[in-house]
């Protein structure tokens, strides 16, 4: 495996290469990056992940600074799960001048996630926009724990008609539950202990609602219970899959989606759940 911190050493590596698979991460790498690094292995006969921090996507007072960085030790993980290139440029080399070219999301920017970090989503879709231009491949790969970050860079490349097959990877989750995260990494001990409860209450909420509780009542109750225990949160809320609108009498394709802090740590975790046939709809 190699690992390349230049654009222009990464397209002569590349090129003559049959199909591209490609894992963009920020690094601080955990089992939810790995399988889709295996998925890639799949499905294209090169595997190229990327390691880069995108200060773009994160706002003022967030967590770019401490953003957990293992480059030495992702390295070595991504070499035993089957990757060929690792892409790991540094800041002057994304963005060698101020970046003054964005790429602008739909809508669906505006809502959850990007209600509560304006500017997170075109900082996303910008560094991808790029980081395809440099790697050009056919497969991308990405976890679909960052459920509306999935379905605005799936809507990117449809919309601007770009030659890359999309590929959702399930959520990984540890044996308590838990949705792996490197931001998991900033939990106490107790925190830690405390975490599996928010996709426990978000089971809750799905199977409420496919037993026929009201969407807004469940997630009540949710909210309440995930308050008692400390956590503050952004928000808890039932979507359609499809467009994280709210969801519409005959809507059976749902997500329950939330983010929350707990102490100083934010989490964000979603579950899809389907309406069974003859359900009354929210
Ligand atoms: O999901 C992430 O790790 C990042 O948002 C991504 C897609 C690598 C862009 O920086």
């Amino acid at each position: 495996m190699e690992v390349i911190r230049s654009a222009r050493q990464l397209r002569h590596r590349l090129a003559g290469e049959g199909s591209i698979g490609f894992v963009p991460t920020m690094g601080s790498l955990h089992e939810g990056h790995l399988s889709l690094v295996r998925e890639a292995r799949n499905q294209a006969s090169c595997v190229v992940a990327s390691i880069f921090v995108n200060r773009l996507q994160f706002g003022p007072g967030e967590d770019f600074e401490r953003y957990p960085r293992s480059l030495e030790q992702d390295v070595a993980h991504l070499a035993s799960s089957g990757c060929q290139v690792v892409f790991a440029p540094d800041e002057a080399e994304l963005y060698p001048r101020p970046q003054r070219v964005f790429v602008q999301p739909s809508a669906l920017k505006d809502t959850l996630e990007g209600a509560v970090r304006p500017g997170h989503f075109q900082g996303v879709c910008t560094v991808v926009m790029k980081l395809f231009q440099m790697v050009q491949p056919q497969i991308a790969l990405f976890g679909k724990k960052d459920y509306q970050q999935w379905l605005i860079l799936r809507e990117m490349v449809e919309g601007l008609a770009m030659p890359i097959r999309m590929v959702g990877g399930e959520t990984v989750r540890a044996t308590d539950g838990l949705a792996l995260s490197s931001r998991n990494a900033y939990l106490s001990v107790t925190e830690r202990a405390e975490a599996p409860r928010l996709q426990q209450r978000l089971s809750g909420v799905a199977k409420a609602v496919q037993d026929g509780a009201d969407a807004a009542g469940a997630e009540r109750e949710a909210l309440s219970v995930l308050q008692q225990h400390g956590w503050v949160l952004d928000y808890l809320t039932v979507r359609r899959q499809l467009d994280l609108e709210l969801p519409q009498a005959g809507d059976r394709a749902l997500v329950v989606l939330a983010a929350a802090r707990l102490g100083n740590t934010r989490l964000i975790d979603n579950l899809e759940f389907t309406l069974p046939d003859g359900h009354h709809g929210s």
